[in-house]
Order: C-alpha cells, then sequence, then structure tokens
C-alpha cells in the first residue's frame, strides 16, 4: 500500500480538494483508496458529507490496541471505491493531551501497518497547522505532495513548509519523497505564470512539471460531494489531477535525497 500525505501550512492552497481528486482519479483506474482526514475542521469530512460519524480518527489515537480498531468502525465508504476515515473537532486536543507523550508520532503509520492488504493508495488531508497530527502524517508517508496556489503569498507559505520539513530528524523522514503541486493556475494572469516560473527555479528536483488548473467544476464537485471525476470526468481539472496520479504512481519508493541541516524537536 502507498501512503501520500497532503500537507502544507498556507491554507486555502487546495490541499482538501487535492486528496480528494487523487483519490477520484485513483478509484476511477480501479485502485481500492484509503482517504484519512487529519484536519479537525473536517473539510474532507464535510465535502463527503460524512459529519455525524461516531468513530473518527480521534478514537484511533486514543486507541490502547489498535486491534480492536476494525473497520467498517473506522471506516466509511464514501464514493465508488473510495473509503475514509473521517475527522471532528476533538482532534484539536490531541496536541494538548499528548504533548510529553512519546510513541504518539507513530499511531497513524501503525494503524496503517494493518491496513496493508485491503487498500492499494491511502492519502491523509492535513491541517494547516504543525503538531502531532501533521508530523503523524508526515511520518507515515512514503510520499509527500505540497500543493501550492500559484501566487507569490503561497511560494512564501511553501518555503516555510519546506522549513519545517527540513526540522524533521532524518528519522523521521528518511521514507518518504516530497512533490511540489502546482495548484489554481491560471494562464492567463501573468502573476500565476511568474509565481510557476520561480517553482521551477527554486524547487527544480521537487516541482511536478504539470500543474492544476483553475476551474470552477471542483467548487461544484464539492457541493456536490463527489470527487471532480465522478461529477464532471471530462473538465480540465480532473484530467490534470489524472496526469498527477499517473505521474505519482511511477514515482520510484526511493529515499529522499536532500541533506538536512537542523534537527528537531518533535518527539516521536
Ligand atoms: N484548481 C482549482 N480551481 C478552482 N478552485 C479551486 C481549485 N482548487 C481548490 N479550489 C477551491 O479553493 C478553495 C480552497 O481549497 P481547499 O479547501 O482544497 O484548500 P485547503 O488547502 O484544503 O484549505 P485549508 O487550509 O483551509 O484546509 C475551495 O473552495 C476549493 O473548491
Ligand atoms: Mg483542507
Amino acid at each position: 500500500m502507498k501512503v501520500w500525505t497532503v500537507v502544507n501550512q498556507k491554507g486555502g492552497v487546495g490541499k482538501t480538494t487535492t486528496a480528494i481528486s487523487m483519490a477520484g482519479s485513483l478509484s476511477s483506474q480501479g485502485y481500492k483508496v484509503l482517504l484519512i482526514d487529519a484536519d479537525p475542521h473536517a473539510s474532507l469530512s464535510n465535502y463527503l458529507n460524512i459529519d455525524d460519524s461516531s468513530h473518527t480518527l480521534y478514537d484511533i489515537f486514543l486507541s490502547n490496541d489498535l486491534t480492536e480498531l476494525t473497520d467498517p468502525c473506522t471506516h466509511i465508504s464514501c464514493a465508488k471505491g473510495i473509503d475514509i476515515v473521517p475527522a471532528n473537532s476533538l482532534l484539536t486536543t490531541l496536541d494538548r493531551q499528548f504533548a510529553q507523550e512519546s510513541g504518539k508520532g507513530l499511531v497513524v503509520k501503525k494503524y496503517l501497518a494493518m491496513m496493508h492488504e485491503k487498500y492499494d493508495v491511502t492519502i491523509i488531508d492535513c491541517p494547516p497547522v504543525l503538531g502531532v497530527l501533521m508530523v503523524n502524517a508526515l511520518v507515515a508517508a512514503q510520499l509527500v505532495v505540497v500543493p501550492t496556489q500559484t501566487e507569490f503569498l503561497s511560494l512564501k507559505g511553501l518555503s516555510s513548509m519546506m522549513q519545517t520539513i527540513d526540522l524533521l530528524t532524518p528519522s523521521m523522514r528518511e521514507n518518504f519523497k516530497i512533490k511540489i503541486v502546482a495548484t489554481m493556475f491560471d494562464k492567463r494572469l501573468n502573476a500565476c505564470q511568474e509565481a510557476y516560473k520561480r517553482l521551477k527555479s527554486d524547487y527544480p528536483s521537487q516541482l511536478w512539471r504539470g500543474y492544476i488548473p483553475m476551474d470552477t467544476k471542483f467548487r461544484h464537485a464539492s457541493e456536490k460531494g463527489l470527487p471532480i471525476q465522478q461529477f464532471s470526468p471530462l473538465s480540465r481539472g480532473s484530467y490534470a489531477y489524472e496526469k498527477l496520479t499517473n505521474k505519482l504512481m511511477q514515482t520510484a519508493l526511493t529515499k529522499s535525497s536532500k541533506q538536512t541541516t537542523r534537527v528537531v524537536t518533535a518527539s516521536v
């Protein structure tokens, strides 16, 4: 099973849209996908109209014995070929509860190890905040997808996110590669073109050489609670995410070659 984490500390850059759209693309190709909503705001769960689940990612964190948490206890089918572990607002309490506890950075990784045979790909949607949830999602990942809106302020946000990743200990980030994905790209706008050029020069090896275009179909798909592939399969947005997931599926799972200069604080 592949584990892809979608992360960026900058809000509103297309993380949740990327998570659901990659899931939609993979499921349309016959892959079995598990989504994990790791954002206490539960945007992904809400997108899929799951707003009253009694079992969420919070139960997984609180469990003393993960083997007791068999699905369908935690997994809800939400769209064709896609299951989700939903979020709720109790997740905001995790940082306070587990601040002093070691081992809490590995909860999601351990849980997913038990799901190995059931899914082809797990996609984790992160909150725009560094804490227990983001650390868990990064440690569990083989591939970290960083959506970045093609505009100046988002480039600054991206640079902070990359610094945060650099702060992880080598052992925490030894298993993942990074792919930066330009989102909400409008080729008619000079500002977008300039931001994309800058991404290419600043992150030559990590930037995916495609882009996700601005497409109003994403908003309409979210209103219907469907991945864009199931709402508008022939749209530009659907096609772009298909190209992205095809590329990511081919990405070799080799260790990140980037060297780290600083070492960190967070305990796993
Ligand atoms: N390519 C796109 N074209 C047009 N609209 C988009 C595109 N991608 C995302 N959006 C819209 O932008 C808004 C923000 O997207 P999204 O919720 O995915 O961002 P996010 O990074 O998850 O935000 P947050 O940090 O709050 O979790 C949503 O209304 C979404 O429909
Ligand atoms: Mg989101």
